[in-house]
């Protein structure tokens, strides 16, 4: 894979501030339809600019339908009332549902000559309830691949709308969603009837339909979500100016961002814009699960604000959650869940089967790689919670789904290395979605102490480590390792595609200031001259320090790291929150590890060691890879004259600061 095709998410601490939400897809995309039909022109405020709107965009332009965009995102869309002035074109939709389904219910009520069509899974997503209750009324559609799929070809028919319609509502709400903004288009001089057949699912999503339909000037009754009514002589005409509300599905990660810090006392604030309870998406019910879960939510005129745990909670409670009317934001209660302290069963999410992907089976599949345990049925799904000790690594698979992408992106709360491949595919709703959670994002800190050999970065680093309470990682101390098991195996110091074996496999544990291999206690034994000597040559291999890397990044753990060694600043925590570049002159440091050695009966001469710390710096400071030098936003520190508590005291000053600022 190269650089674009995954991103590596630092682990995060929590998260706190404000994101202005990108209009809703649901919301932007029928308004695209209905200013596209109605009589007049729309001004249209907030629209979504994502892959999804695009295509929606892009089909009304080759119907001959005028968009102009503003340079403040608004788009002003001249309706055509009811007639598109082109009558046959091949219209490409992508995967957006809410441009298929809609687009093909109006084309074919309107009659023409024209194909729609999209991506290849596009073409394995459902839509022969919708066409099978076209063609009974009369219109002309044709299946061009398999029945019940698109693409489709459609033609002209004699629609009929004297007896009631029938569609099916269990399968995707979309289907009566795509007839309820189509019908209208017939200006039938009797009632409209449509009845669902079949439980209807996600209301919600019918409801912003139904809303925006009035605002078009169609009041469209219904009776128990079962019976609609689309009154005689309805027509749409445009209400001029309409703005869009922010997405509430994309909401749903970033209120979940201001819980999961609370695990680590950093819960929150994070407050979206764009969305309140009087919101008419349906996905705003998310945010009255996770506080029904136990999370502390504020609600604003224009905004949503999620503050950690109410009440000393220490995690969102499990449990039963029916997910009907919150198919979308209910892919983030399945990572949430991971965090929850009992297992969490989402019921209700057949949907998901027929979204973007089998959106059941591949949450299943990802959420076992972070180490979970999930239980998964037709309908349903159950996620254990996952205790520390037991989160993995994961490179996480996204489908071409950009819910998948997202949603997984708060598994960087978790006690583990996390990728998102193909990040890009957020651009289906979200283009931006990384940069936002970037601006809201308290990664794990991370103090970074780079320098010289016997500059003393191990004991300063370990006293900081236990003064702030945070992690420390002595890296020295792994090449160390690698150096040891390379001496003891006779494998030669340049052999690099066995070293970095070695690296990558060797079984190291870091506990403090303690080094294991196995069930060995190697702190001491890496300690010697020699096995010093060998780490700096197998140091220069660019393999082993990329074998390395993932073992280095591992340990930046929640409170937070302290790590010192020659790249910290530089390679391995490039977004260190402080970087320090530790020195002092050559005398001063051979006097001191001369007195470390001899304190530990190691015999040596002054001149020796002298020599041993110039060969050393410069393999380190020479090397091609990762050599030793202060990075721009690295501070310098010369300890030549300062003792151990001066040192400490000043990168203690410095945190302080940094934290305050
Ligand atoms: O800091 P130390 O003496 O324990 O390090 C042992 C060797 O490992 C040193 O010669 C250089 C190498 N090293 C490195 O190349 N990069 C690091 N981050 C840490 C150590």
């Amino acid at each position: 894979m190269t650089q674009t095709e995954f991103l590596d998410l630092p682990p995060l601490l929590g998260a706190s501030g404000q994101v202005r939400l990108p209009g809703s897809k649901s919301i932007s995309n029928r308004l695209l339809l209905l200013a596209a039909l109605a009589e007049g022109s729309t001004r249209i405020d907030g629209l979504l600019d994502s892959d999804d709107t695009r295509v929606m965009l892009d089909a009304l332009r080759t119907l001959g339908i005028a968009v102009e965009r503003g340079d403040d995102g608004h788009c002003v869309v001249h309706g055509c009332g009811g007639r598109p002035p082109v009558a046959s074109a091949d219209l490409f939709l992508g995967n957006a549902g809410t441009a298929v389904r809609p687009l093909t219910a109006a084309l074919a009520l309107i009659g023409g000559d024209y194909r729609v069509r999209g991506v290849p899974r596009m073409h394995e997503r459902p839509i022969g309830d919708l066409v099978a209750a076209l063609r009974d009324i009369g219109c002309r559609i044709d299946e061009l691949g398999s029945a019940g799929y698109p693409p489709l070809a459609i033609g002209r028919g004699t629609p009929r709308v004297d007896a009631p319609l029938r569609v099916r509502g269990d399968v995707s709400s979309q289907f009566l969603s795509a007839l309820l903004l189509a019908l209208p288009l017939l200006r039938a001089p009797t009632d409209i009837v449509v009845d669902v057949v079949g439980e209807l699912i996600s209301k919600p999503y019918v409801e912003i339909t139904l809303r925006l339909l009035a605002r078009f000037g169609v009041a469209v009754r219904h009776e128990s979500w079962q019976r609609f009514v689309i009154p005689a002589g309805s027509r749409y005409r445009s209400p001029q100016r309409i703005a869009v509300e922010g997405d509430a599905s994309s909401a749903s990660y970033f209120l979940a961002a201001g819980v999961l810090g609370q695990q680590h006392g950093a819960g929150g604030p994070v407050r979206v814009l764009g969305v309140d309870a009087d919101s008419i998406q349906g996905d705003v019910e998310f945010a009255r699960v996770l506080e029904r879960l136990g999370a502390d939510i504020r609600w604003g005129d224009g905004w949503i604000e999620s503050c950690g745990l109410r009440g000393g909670r220490a995690a969102l409670a499990g449990g039963d959650i029916d997910c009907i009317a919150i198919p979308d934001a209910a892919m983030t209660l399945a990572v949430t869940a991971l965090f929850a302290e009992a297992p969490t069963r989402l019921l209700g999410i057949g949907s998901w089967r027929v979204k973007e992907t089998d959106r059941i089976a591949a949450m299943a599949t990802e959420l076992a790689k972070l180490g979970a345990t999930v239980e998964a049925g037709a309908d349903w799904l159950r996620v254990h919670p996952l205790a520390a000790a037991h989160w993995r690594s994961a490179s996480i698979a996204t489908y071409d789904d950009h819910r998948i992408a997202m949603c997984f992106s708060l598994a960087s709360f978790g006690p583990a290395d996390l990728r998102i491949e193909d990040p890009a595919c957020v651009g289906k709703t979200f283009p931006g979605y990384f940069d936002a959670l970037r601006a809201i994002a308290r990664p794990v800190p991370v103090i970074a102490i780079d320098g010289p050999t016997a500059s003393g970065k191990g004991t300063l680093a370990s006293r900081v480590a236990a003064a702030l309470g945070f992690h420390y990682l002595d890296s020295g101390a792994l090449y160390r390792a690698c150096a040891l098991l390379a001496l003891r195996q006779h494998l030669a110091l340049d052999d690099a595609p066995a070293l970095a074996a070695l690296a990558r496999h060797m079984p190291l544990r870091c506990d403090g200031s303690r080094i294991w291999l196995g069930a060995e206690n190697v702190s001491d034994a890496i300690r010697a001259e020699a096995v010093g000597q060998a780490a700096s040559k197998l140091a220069v291999l660019p393999a082993v320090r990329e074998a390395l890397l993932a073992l280095q990044r591992s340990l930046r753990r929640a409170p937070g790291l302290v790590a010192d060694g020659r790249d910290m600043g530089s390679v391995v925590f490039p977004d260190a929150h402080l970087k320090v570049f530790l020195t002092a002159g050559t005398a001063a440091r051979a006097e001191r590890r001369h007195k470390q050695l001899i304190s530990q009966g190691i015999s040596a001469t002054l001149q020796a060691v002298l020599e041993d710390l110039e060969q050393r710096d410069a393999r380190d400071t020479q090397r091609s890879v990762a050599a030793l030098r202060p990075v721009a936003d690295s501070l310098p520190l010369d300890n030549s004259e300062l003792d151990v508590e001066q040192t400490v005291h000043q990168l203690l000053q410095w945190w302080r600061q940094h934290a305050a600022a």
